[in-house]
């Protein structure tokens, strides 16, 4: 069991920037990687849909045949954490389990501005869980929300022409960005596909706003877990990697080498 690899899922190409920050982290361990490509975005389909698909991952990852038989699961896609990790974690009361939820948190202890925006997709804004913690942290900060339809899909398909318009359309909104009294200091970046746009972000909020992404918080509660329940690796090898796509294999290869920093004789499968 202490040998067995981590399972790791999103909507698409979004949770390998969980799964890096997991790999800085984690060197020993294995992963097993699935983007759920063809069935992405998660975003704007429901909580039916992110359900199911959420569920039909976690079974890959768990019960095949025992062929991946994974050790701990994390759910490295806001959208899918807010429809379904509290359906996994009383469906697999035995699994570490892991979700990922925007970083408001952290914000607020950034901001000084205490005016934050949040990106992200329609159903992590929508859902009960991100209301709760909004509601939380309420009298802390004032949070500006912009639900980013059709962004992820854009990054998903590598539509930069579509994303810069998409950017142009919905940081105008959130309000404006710097470091003055009244400006927005801190943008969550509330969706796992947003850390690779973090460049287009820039140009309209300027470099001093903080970005705060969930990949390095993600990867340390892991680490918690594991030790937790004793199967954390201690052996020096470094741990294998295994990355499958529900979708298009020619486009998910060659960006995930390239993200992930992998060789060119990395697998990297249809599933
Ligand atoms: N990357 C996912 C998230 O963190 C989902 C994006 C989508 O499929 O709409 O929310």
């Amino acid at each position: 069991m202490k040998n067995a690899p981590i399972g790791v899922f999103d909507s698409g190409i979004g949770g390998l920037s969980i799964l890096k920050a997991l790999r800085a982290e984690l060197p020993h361990e294995s992963f097993v990687y699935i983007a759920d490509s063809g069935n992405a975005p998660y975003g704007e389909k429901g909580d039916d849909f992110v359900i199911a698909r959420s569920r039909a991952l976690t079974s890959t990852l768990i019960d095949q045949d025992g062929h991946y038989k994974v050790k701990a699961l994390v759910v490295a896609c806001n959208t899918a954490t807010a429809a379904a990790v509290k359906l996994l974690r009383a469906e697999y009361p035995n699994l570490p389990l892991v979700g990922v939820e925007p970083a408001l948190k952290p914000a607020v202890q950034l901001s000084q501005t205490k005016r934050i925006g949040v990106m992200a997709t329609r159903g992590t804004l929508e859902s009960t869980k991100f209301a709760a913690l909004k509601a939380s942290l309420a009298d802390q900060a004032e949070f500006i929300l912009q639900p980013c339809d059709g962004l992820a899909a854009a990054i998903e398909t590598q539509n930069t022409p579509k994303i810069i318009a998409l950017l142009a359309e919905y940081t105008p909104t959130i309000g404006q960005f710097g470091t003055k009294n009244g400006q927005i200091d801190t943008l969550v970046l509330g969706c796992t596909h947003y850390p690779f746009i973090s460049d287009l972000l820039r140009v309209h909020t300027g470099a001093d706003v903080h970005y705060i992404d969930t990949g390095e918080p993600v990867a340390r509660q892991t680490r918690r877990l594991l030790e937790a329940a004793g199967t954390l690796i201690t052996s020096p090898d470094l741990g294998d990697l295994q990355l499958f796509t529900t979708g298009d294999l020619p486009s998910f290869a060659p960006l995930t080498k390239l993200w992930l920093n992998l060789p060119d004789t990395a697998i990297i499968s249809k599933i």
